[in-house]
């Protein structure tokens, strides 16, 4: 029976050897062991598997039709043992390999807690990140100096891959008291009276707010910008106006009731996060693990 047999890798690759020397000695000497040690390895096989590998004619060896039969499987074992330690290799120089992305300002609300988790899936890796604005980041993009990038909208005219993984809605904050809190639908015309604290030129939230306020006929003031959404958030609770901000920036924001999201026509703007690289990039495998792990795990990680 097959699983009572108790023969080893180290036994197999013995044997391997004897049957393509057909001789004990020069086994021994290629495997760098006494040849009683080798003929001693192969009694052992042949007693485990119950027929003998070998016979031996006058001076000469010969494999049995058994030890024909071996052979074939050791051969196999062995070149799955040489895949095995290359893909085992492949994995060593993953973990220790380099991985460079930039994220988006917005994005790197949730871009940490993604790279906490592949960090413990892939602890030796080196990995850079710069979290920076939509206009610096065409600028990576187009550059191509850095791996992989988590943006709000691909770049277009560029040749890129990009793949939307999560969610990424606008809405309106109000500091708490505001008249405009609990009212339901509320118009854009009425938005249109509030002075706003916007983001940067160059940001993609604000590319994308000033889209949706162009095609919907309205316009809104804006009293300060600001290049950080934590700045923006801070003003808007200080009262200064209102602001559009991604529902990621608010969570702590939310949690600690110091804002709110006003229920207005139209909104949230619904938009996504995309992982975007160049199109053609060459990947190295924590490069693909890294992308893998975005796309396919990034809502079940950002949910827990
Ligand atoms: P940003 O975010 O506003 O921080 O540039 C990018 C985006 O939403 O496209």
């Amino acid at each position: 029976m097959i699983d009572d047999m108790n023969i080893t890798i180290r036994q197999l690759q013995i044997f391997e050897t004897v049957a393509q020397q057909l001789s004990y000695t020069r086994a021994s000497e290629i495997l760098f062991l006494s040849q009683p040690a080798v003929s001693m390895q192969i009694k052992q096989l042949e007693s485990e598997i119950g027929i003998p590998l070998f016979e031996r004619m006058g001076k000469k060896l010969f494999l049995t039709e058994a030890g024909d039969e071996l052979l074939i499987y050791a051969r196999t074992i062995s070149q799955q043992l040489i895949e095995l330690d290359d893909v085992m290799n492949e994995m060593r120089g993953s973990e220790r390999g380099r991985l460079t992305i930039a994220v988006a300002t917005t994005a790197n609300y949730f871009a940490l807690k993604l790279l906490g988790e592949f960090y413990k899936r892939f602890s030796g890796a080196n990995i850079s990140l710069d979290v920076t604005n939509r206009a610096s980041l065409l600028e990576h993009m187009t550059a191509n100096t850095v791996d992989m990038v988590i943006m709000g909208q691909p770049p277009e005219g560029m040749d890129v891959e990009a793949t939307p993984f999560l969610d990424n809605p606008l809405v309106v904050i109000a500091p708490k008291g505001h008249r405009l809190v609990g009212q339901k639908n509320i118009p854009l015309s009425v938005l249109q009276q509030e002075t706003f604290i916007m983001r940067e030129h160059g940001s993609g939230t604000r590319i994308a707010m000033e889209r949706f306020f162009e095609q919907s006929g309205y316009s809104i003031s804006s009293v300060m910008e600001m290049s950080s959404n934590e700045a923006i958030n801070q003003a808007v609770e200080a009262g200064l106006g209102l602001g559009i901000v991604s529902r990621h920036t608010l969570e702590l924001e939310l949690a600690l009731g110091r804002l709110e999201v006003l229920d207005v026509e139209s909104f949230p703007i619904m938009r996504h996060w995309y992982l975007v690289h160049r199109q053609g990039k060459r990947f190295t495998s924590l490069m693909a693990a890294f992308k893998n792990l975005v796309i396919d795990d990034a809502s079940t990680i950002l949910k827990g």
